[in-house]
């Protein structure tokens, strides 16, 4: 079950749409990065080079991508930000468009673009789906960019990415898909989708911990985007040294920046290793055995379960909305269950490859159980 190979926090962890546990195997990238500190000091940075461009390699195994389509970032906000400072100047195209169901962070720096003269444009969700045909109406030839989140983290709605982003590229709209919801949980093929960029993180279900954000650009397109955001890592030849030469990397590289950081994508890349060594295929059927349980008792409890019923449109968490939510979060707590609970949505269960069915079904005796978590009988 894997539970062995996890630093798991007591109680019922079911917070990895959040957090995901700690590998044991990471502990050796501390240890590793101190210790080439210590020896080296400043000549460790070919082997700190070497560990990020693991990192890159590990995504590029997950994700089916080629290691220099990755870049590492700080966080999904940055990643877009620079991504956004990058685009071409198209004058007939002067939309960004978001859905309302986007994580507000995006759509935060999304509308930072509004001084330079962009319009935001946000597709409403009808009952919290997106439907292809509301995509189809709003992708129209005066967007430069769309953001498709992949899985929605209110929610769990799993958008149609391939089909929408085949739509949009025949719009010729340049396309950022945020995959932070989905990556570990939901197999991703990126030389499949073949859109323009995908952002994500390590910190839920890889289980990387926080700092280590990447960012995947299309090899085929990625000369089309000039960062503003650069630092010398960004440069063809860091190490050239010349003020006046500034030559773009010919890879996703060029979105870089100045030094980077280190330890975060160390610890990150022996837990993209530890998730493609179990494979995310299986921890996407095992969640799905867990929450679809989780759905069929909330239901037949007359419980609100918010996340779609149908297992191929959801990612990896079940939300369910509670008549009183604060005092369900409380028996929750107070049962040593660790979940969440977010405004407008509802009560977040997102079980990992080390839940197992033993810790569902407690959750479930509480469902079936306690008559305070439950809708009033008309
Ligand atoms: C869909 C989605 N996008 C982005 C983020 C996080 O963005 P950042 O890495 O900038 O904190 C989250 C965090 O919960 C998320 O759920």
């Amino acid at each position: 079950m894997n539970k062995q190979d996890f630093f798991i926090p007591n109680g019922i962890y079911l917070l990895n749409h959040s957090v995901g546990c700690l590998p044991r195997t990471t502990a050796f990238a501390k240890e590793e990065f101190f210790e080439m500190w210590k020896l080296k000091g400043g000549e460790a940075w070919g082997e700190w080079l070497s560990l990020l461009d693991g990192f890159c390699h590990s995504l590029a195994t997950l994700l089916n991508g080629h290691p220099d389509e990755f870049c590492p970032q700080t966080n999904l906000s940055s990643a877009i930000s620079k991504i956004l400072l990058s685009l071409p100047l198209r004058r007939d195209r002067n939309k960004i468009l978001i859905s309302e169901m986007d994580f507000p962070s995006m759509g935060f720096a999304i509308s930072q673009m509004k001084r330079m003269g962009y319009q935001l444009e946000v597709i409403p969700a009808k009952n919290g789906r997106l439907s292809l045909e509301s995509w189809k109406k709003y992708l129209k030839p005066d967007v430069e960019l769309a953001l498709i989140t992949h899985v929605i983290y209110g929610n769990s709605f799993l958008n149609r990415v391939q089909d929408i982003l085949d739509y949009a590229k025949a719009e010729g709209i340049i396309t950022v898909v945020d995959i932070a919801q989905s990556v570990g949980v939901v197999p991703i093929n990126l030389r499949q989708w073949n859109g323009d960029f995908v952002i994500g993180s390590c910190i839920k279900w890889l289980c990387g911990g926080a700092g280590a954000g990447f960012m995947w650009v299309n090899s085929e397109k990625v000369t089309n985007f000039q960062p503003m955001d650069v630092g010398w890592f960004s440069h063809e030849n860091p190490f050239e040294f010349e003020i006046d030469n500034f030559r773009y990397a010919q890879t996703a590289k060029r979105f870089w920046g100045g030094t980077p950081s280190v330890l975060p994508f160390a610890i990150a890349k022996l837990s993209i290793d530890t998730i493609n060594r179990i494979s995310v295929n299986r921890i996407r059927q095992h969640n799905q055995r867990l929450t679809q349980r989780l759905i069929e008792v909330a239901v037949a409890q007359n419980l609100k379960v918010l996340t779609p019923l149908d297992s191929s449109q959801r990612g990896g968490t079940v939300v369910i909305a509670f008549p009183n939510p604060m005092e369900a979060y409380q028996r929750f707590k107070e049962a040593n269950i660790l979940i969440d609970m977010r405004p407008n949505f509802g009560l977040r269960f997102s079980p990992h490859i080390y839940n197992d069915e033993a810790e569902i079904d407690r959750i479930l005796d509480l469902l079936t159980s306690d008559c305070h978590l439950l809708p009033i009988a008309s």
